[in-house]
């Protein structure tokens, strides 16, 4: 993990040894990746330990798909690469476990509105989890965020976009909240946390505005009283832990799926 992680990281390791795997859990902090070594000499000094899997986080998008062509260039394509969120890119796994969390509380996702809301624009999760929904037949996607928080063209991901949260959010079955980027932002794309909050935080009497048996979702970590309301976060309709709960059996179906070939 070359960028810091609670969730992915953890439920990873502990999938991995709930599937008798002998686990290096590398501290980039402490590793030579300090001291100027590159990103595929670390790759391959542990491929040269007989690592079977890989799996990585990293700030630059692409870095796990470059450690995985660089195996194969070098006939070590027996080495599997999992990514774990690399920058603006991509969150898999996250997007798995999500949609996990979806059926377990929903069942069937053939009727279903789903808002994505909150910070797009820097968000690898929004991604895979726009992604995942369409994949999936959800109806009607929908992201809720400030136009400076959003990628141009979102529009062309099968989504339908609002600029207005209470107008988004009125009658959705999943409200999917994604954290406040700050360490992504180059810039003033917004004028403050606490003016953020005011238009853009889920705070009960928003909530209100979604069914009334609507989930709450957030991949973590959770920024309290910037996007989401202590009073949502921990409040009946969240299903935050138990989407940390599932990441594991979700994280260890990939790797046993991935290991079995
Ligand atoms: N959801 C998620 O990726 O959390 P971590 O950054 O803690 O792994």
């Amino acid at each position: 993990f070359f960028e810091n992680s609670t969730r992915t990281r953890t439920t990873f390791e502990i999938a991995a040894k709930r599937l008798s795997a002998d686990v290096i859990n590398l501290n980039i902090s402490t590793s030579s990746a300090n001291k100027g070594e590159t990103l595929l000499d670390t790759a391959d000094n542990l491929a040269a330990m007989q690592a079977d899997m890989f799996v990585v986080r990293h700030a630059s998008s692409g870095a796990p798909y470059l450690i995985a062509r660089h195996m194969a260039a070098t006939g070590r394509d027996h080495i599997h690469v999992v990514n774990a969120g690399d920058g603006r890119h991509a969150h898999p796994t996250q997007g798995l476990l999500d949609m996990y969390t979806i059926r377990h509380y929903k069942k069937d996702f053939s009727q279903l509105t789903v808002a994505v809301v909150g910070d797009v624009l820097h968000s690898r999760v929004a991604r895979s989890q726009i992604h995942a929904l369409t994949t999936l037949g959800v109806p009607e996607v929908r992201v809720i965020a400030p136009k400076t928080l959003l990628p141009t063209g979102i529009e062309r991901l099968g989504v339908r976009v609002f600029n207005d949260m209470r107008e988004g959010l009125r009658g959705v079955d999943v409200v999917m909240m994604l954290r406040l980027q700050n360490e992504r932002m180059q810039g003033a794309l917004l004028p403050s946390t606490q003016e953020y909050f005011k238009s853009w935080g889920l705070t009960p009497e928003k909530l209100a505005l979604a069914k009334p048996d609507a989930i709450v979702m957030h991949p973590g970590p959770m920024n309290r009283g910037v996007e989401i309301d202590s009073a949502v976060a921990d409040g009946g309709q969240a299903v935050i832990l138990p989407q940390v709960t599932f990441g594991i059996a979700v994280r260890m179906a990939v790797m046993a799926m991935l290991a079995g070939n």
